[in-house]
């Protein structure tokens, strides 16, 4: 397959070139999914160059340093849309100088679609090819699709160290909008409902820029004995819905969040012999590739493939292999409502702390610093058959317990979250009172050294409080945070 289409090859010029098409006060829509499949020549040509100020960007989710990290040390960005993971960038954010929204992934391409926010002036996207039908995306779809229709101008960054053949793997549909919005004809993860190709007017098409940047590799913790012991009970109680005959031997589609916990998390469905699942989900990680050797993924939906170097290395050269497994989509339909509800997915993520009634904070620390974003947990949490929450049951040495009296900011609600999962144990919160939930909260999942000090909070909690449906002692409610605010930690 030729990279570039010969019609089009009048358009090929150098990123620095294609950087002046930027102006100061600009909307730009890129690519990029999970530090997958972002612009990166034209991105770092504008931070060289410093011409395009005040630049508002429109990404679906995390990038690499290439991006988000050199325009933001290069002082070039007022405002950052919506999933983002880059220490500099998070650092602007949390100092106020960096506005940032963020968005649920399913929803932030609809406000594209819809014209909700600023009009998008250009797309900067990467792709492995273009051809004289449209674009072939790279290993992630993201928003790709819905900058592309949204922007005036679009400049494709071409990367001619990505296999070609990663044409066939992708599925783009354009759902329209409301009321005509069209349904998504997704009975199975593996289920094709559009084109391999992404549609591009070539006259949008303001100029192509040929790369050979790699994406930065995704890096995962080791899988610890804690990590695995939470991977390990997420696993047995699923087995037991199983054997109570709530969920069949191969569960439903997979959705498995971002980070380290989740790839751990992956790694015990091997060990607990389960064979021939599904994933629908938004992100697959490096466990989930390996689980699709080993047979026990048998089809993967996603919007990004995201690996560390060796197991991307291994991926490219098998990339014929796992054509027929994977399938990519764009964010608005890899988390879609209407898809993960008929599906039944199960729904794994990992929480920044959990309450004692059940409420999950998953994007702030201490209640105002935003760690990365709301991603697709949303998405997933509140459509999910099953919806869990797995993590280990402290942070930071132990000083901060992930078992908290109220959290700090809630981006799940106790109506979404159904299941909570640590080392410690499981406590399945479906069809319990706000009270049973806090004991099984703190009997089951809170870490030993922090059960007597929530008990304590509890019990003061249902003397002092007004009632009795939910008790809390609204002057001790925070009072953990702000003891680790003031002395590093939250144990008294
Ligand atoms: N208080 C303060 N910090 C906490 C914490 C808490 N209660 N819980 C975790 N952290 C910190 C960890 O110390 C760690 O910091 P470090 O990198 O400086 O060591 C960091 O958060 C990441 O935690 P880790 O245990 O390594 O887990 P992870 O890599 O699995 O990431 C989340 C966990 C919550 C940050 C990550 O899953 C996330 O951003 N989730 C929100 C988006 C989402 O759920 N998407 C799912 C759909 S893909």
């Amino acid at each position: 397959m030729e990279r570039v289409a010969a019609s089009l090859q009048g358009k090929i010029m150098s990123a620095a070139q294609a950087a002046r098409l930027i102006r100061t006060g600009m909307t730009l829509g890129m690519s990029g999914f999970t530090i997958v499949g972002y612009p990166k020549a034209v991105p770092q040509a504008l931070a060289e160059s410093g011409h395009a100020r005040d630049l508002t960007l429109c990404i679906g989710a995390s990038v690499g340093d290439e991006l988000d990290g050199a325009l933001v040390r290069a002082g070039l960005v007022a405002r950052r849309y919506s999933y983002q993971s880059n220490g500099d960038m998070r650092d602007a954010i949390n100092r106020g100088t960096v506005g940032y929204n963020d968005m649920h992934v399913s929803q932030f391409p609809l406000f594209v679609n819809q014209g909700v926010g600023p009009k998008i002036d250009v797309a900067v996207v990467e792709c492995a090819a273009v051809t004289g039908e449209g674009l072939i995306p790279t290993a992630a779809v993201g928003c790709m699709d819905a900058v592309v229709r949204a922007a005036d101008r679009v400049i494709v960054e071409v990367n001619e160290t990505l296999p070609p053949a990663f044409a066939g793997m992708h599925d783009l549909f354009e759902i329209g909008l409301p009321p005509h919005a069209r349904p998504l004809n997704i009975t199975a993860p593996d289920s094709r409902i559009g084109t391999p190709y992404l549609p591009c007017p070539p006259e949008k098409l303001a100029a192509i820029v040929l790369t050979d940047r790699e994406d930065q590799p995704a890096k995962f913790k080791a899988v610890t004995p804690i990590s695995k012991q939470v991977g390990d009970n997420v696993v047995r109680f699923l087995r037991g819905e199983v054997a109570a005959g709530r969920l069949p031997e191969t569960l439903g589609p997979i959705q498995s969040g971002v980070g380290s916990v989740g790839n751990a998390v992956l790694q015990s469905l091997s060990a607990g012999g389960f064979r021939g699942l599904t994933m629908y989900t938004e992100v697959m990680q490096d466990a989930a590739l390996r689980l699709i050797e080993q047979g026990v993924f048998d089809r993967v939906s996603a919007s990004a493939v995201s690996l560390e170097a060796e197991t991307r290395r291994h991926f490219y050269a098998h990339i014929d292999e796992f054509r027929d497994k994977i399938v990519l989509r764009p964010q608005e339909i890899s988390n879609h409502p209407e898809v993960i509800r008929r599906l039944g997915v199960i729904a794994l993520n990992t929480p920044i702390e959990a309450d004692i009634y059940g409420n999950v904070n998953s994007t702030h620390i201490m209640g105002s610093q935003i760690m990365n974003g709301i991603g697709g947990s949303g998405d997933f949490t509140r459509n999910a058959r099953v919806s869990i929450f797995a993590t280990e049951s402290t942070a930071r040495g132990g000083r901060i317990s992930c078992i908290v009296p109220m959290v700090s900011h809630v981006d799940h609600t106790e109506h979404d979250v159904q299941v909570v999962v640590t080392e410690q144990g499981v406590a399945d919160l479906r069809w319990k009172t706000p009270r049973e939930r806090a004991e099984l909260l703190i009997e089951n999942c809170a870490h030993p050294d922090y059960r007597p000090l929530l008990r304590r909070y509890f019990a003061r909690a249902q003397r002092v409080a007004p009632g009795q449906h939910t008790p809390h002692d609204l002057d001790a409610a925070f009072s953990w945070h702000r003891r680790y605010l003031e002395t590093g930690s939250m144990k008294e």
